[in-house]
């Protein structure tokens, strides 16, 4: 009787564990980012805010879920996706086809290209040779990360000594001291150049003779590979957003509150 009894309650725990394991992952969205990257994803007043929420808001709330967001290093995003530890990936995240290999993107709902900072006194960079042989930084993992690397191996920026660091406004603190200028997608090298209280300009990458360096960029959220009910769900959100302006607000909106944040 009492191994009866004590079987009973074993199965009982093992149902409650299953249960709460899979209820819980039934009625939640988890979304990986990184907070670092105004107007996409920042900490105002301690919370995770920007676009990339808004749109995952919207998501979580056209399926009847509660939104859990956790702000993560950027490069461990697309493999957390890939694993199906997070739901999905919204982190201003370009759509590449690397990155598509390990996971499925949303159609695009941002366009980008790379921009560089430097300190608003330093008149000697200006484009991708006066970049070259000088110390660049770039947030670990992201296309800046890839393109930069990519410059230096090929040679077309040999010599140049690569940074990496956790985010692109950490990279801008570096600026004067340990590096030269800063590589990172247009509109966060954007707020972090209008936010530096005129230490810090910016401008597009480009060659010497005015020639594009990289592609325009298309950001995309990432689901797991073969979630179409998810992926479904987010196009049909994004399809909205891009119809009635609200992306183009939102990223306006935080914009201008990213500015009001105390570095
Ligand atoms: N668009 C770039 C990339 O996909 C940078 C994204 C960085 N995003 C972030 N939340 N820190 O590599």
């Amino acid at each position: 009787m009492k191994k009866i009894l004590v079987i009973m309650l074993a199965v009982l725990m093992l149902a409650s564990v299953v249960c709460f394991a899979s209820c819980k992952k039934e009625d939640t969205l988890t979304v990986y980012t990184e907070a670092g990257f105004a107007p996409y994803e920042f900490l105002y007043e301690g919370e995770i805010v920007g676009v990339d929420i808004k749109i995952m808001q919207a998501v979580a709330d056209k399926l009847g879920k509660k939104l859990v967001v956790e702000d993560v290093n950027f490069d461990s995003i697309v493999g957390a996706v890939k694993t199906g530890k997070a739901d999905a990936g919204a982190a201003g995240i370009t759509i590449t086809a690397e990155r598509a290999e390990d996971v499925d993107f949303s159609i695009p709902y941002s366009s980008t290209e790379q921009y560089v900072i430097v300190k608003a006194d330093n008149t000697e960079i200006t484009n991708m040779e006066t970049m070259t042989g000088k110390k660049v930084g770039v947030q670990q993992g992201t296309t800046s990360d890839f393109l930069i690397d990519g410059l230096i191996k090929d040679g077309a920026m040999a010599g140049t000594e690569l940074t990496t660091y956790d985010a692109p406004s950490l990279a801008a603190a570096a600026l004067g001291t340990k590096i030269d200028a800063v590589v990172t997608d247009k509109l966060t090298a954007e707020v972090i150049t209008a936010s530096s209280n005129g230490a810090y300009k910016t401008f597009k990458l480009t060659k010497a003779d005015g020639s594009d360096v990289a592609e325009v960029e298309q950001y995309g959220i990432a689901v797991t590979k073969g979630n179409k009910e998810l992926l479904d769900v987010i196009n049909e959100v994004l399809e909205e957003l891009l119809a009635n302006g609200s992306i183009a607000k939102w990223e306006k909106e935080y914009n201008d509150l990213y500015s009001t944040v105390e570095e």
